[in-house]
């Protein structure tokens, strides 16, 4: 058995060299090569810092597993092939731009494949959940990252691999992704093992924004001590549309230098298409600044209760005994 997940590892890792040899020296790579070069604006040696490679589609992986006589149950247990009639008949990513997943230890346990076609529904295809591959408990890049972070710089949590790879050339040396599925108490542990600091760097659209807003309490009901940061991108951009559009100074800029608290995000989420001059949208905005509150500390409340009272002209009697009202009815 123990041989057995030996092999898997090994195939992992030889599948990772050939699909970076693939993209980086063949012409059946140019292709990709161009649109990570040119597109995504990488350079060969990110390229290989990363592991980046490319799956054509004449099913190189299967031709080197039957070459080197590779145990069929091998190869499939690694998932890295499509069976069919029982058969295994091709390569999982064919035809895609692979990034590998790894644990913290840096070993290959699969791998998330990008689709070169904009119309393919389908954009990122992952491996499937199995004993190796559990997206709940992996974290890309925590293997380059948490070095950093024991060190004490905050985890940076990201949505996808482009954006922790823009944020590493930006200097930030913390940071991880979950891949598309939600964060879990098992990243949230995995982190808080290493540091105390957790920032949020989600994508500045509807999404991210649900993201942060249910990522916020899942930490703090993890770990209550935890610093949570929130960093909030305009526009829509995700940190890899900040550095290609806007330049790597300022997705530096935005990484460094804007973090807010968690209290502080979340009320300028309230604030946002609300027109705080009208009177029922006013009111609204307070309806959803009191839980917020609850949760904040002592110094916060007094300080976002004068804020308001000053942004808006509310006396400070008033707002506090409105949120006295609302503590009193939510024990
Ligand atoms: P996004 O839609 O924000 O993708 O999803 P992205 O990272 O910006 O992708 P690019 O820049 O267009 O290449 C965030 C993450 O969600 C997962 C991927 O891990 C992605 O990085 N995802 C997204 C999927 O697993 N499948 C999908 O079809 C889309
Ligand atoms: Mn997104
Ligand atoms: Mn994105
Ligand atoms: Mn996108
Ligand atoms: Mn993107």
């Amino acid at each position: 058995r123990q041989e057995k997940f030996q092999k898997i590892y090994e195939l992992y890792d030889a599948a990772q060299k050939l699909y970076t040899h693939i993209l980086l020296n063949t012409t059946a790579g140019e292709q990709a090569l161009s649109y990570l070069k040119d597109d995504r604006q990488l350079d060969e040696e990110t390229i290989r810092q990363y592991g980046l490679g490319f799956v054509p589609s004449n099913n190189v992986l299967l031709s080197y597993a039957r070459e080197h006589n590779i145990d069929e149950k091998v190869m499939a247990e690694a998932e890295l092939f499509i069976e069919r009639d029982g058969e295994l008949t091709r390569d999982r990513f064919n035809n895609r731009v692979v990034w590998p997943i790894k644990n913290d230890r840096g070993q290959v346990l699969g791998f998330s494949g990008r689709s070169l076609d904009p119309d393919n529904p389908a954009k990122y295809m992952n491996s499937p959940e199995s004993p190796f591959f559990n997206k709940g408990k992996l974290l890309y890049n925590l293997d380059q990252a948490k070095g950093a972070i024991r060190l004490g710089e905050p985890a940076m949590i990201f949505e996808g691999f482009m954006d922790v790879i823009s944020a590493a050339m930006a200097g930030v040396d913390g940071a991880v992704a979950t891949m598309g599925t939600a964060l879990t108490e098992d990243h949230v542990k995995a982190l808080t093992k290493l540091n105390d600091k957790i920032t949020l760097v989600y994508d500045g659209d509807a999404a991210g924004q649900k993201a942060a807003k249910r990522s916020i309490p899942l930490i703090r009901s993890v770990t209550p001590q935890v610093e949570i940061g929130v960093i909030a991108l305009a526009d829509n951009r995700d940190p890899d549309e900040v550095r290609r559009e806007l330049g790597l100074p300022a997705l530096k800029q935005a990484l460094t230098q804007a973090t807010q608290t968690p209290t502080e995000y979340l009320i300028n989420a309230a604030k946002q298409d609300k027109n705080l001059q009208n009177q029922a949208q006013y009111l609204d905005f307070l309806k959803e600044v009191w839980p917020i509150l609850s949760s904040a500390s002592a110094v916060e409340q007094d300080y976002f209760l004068k804020k308001i009272s000053e942004d808006y002209g509310s006396s400070m009697e008033s707002l506090q005994s409105e949120f006295k009202d609302y503590l009193a009815a939510h024990p």
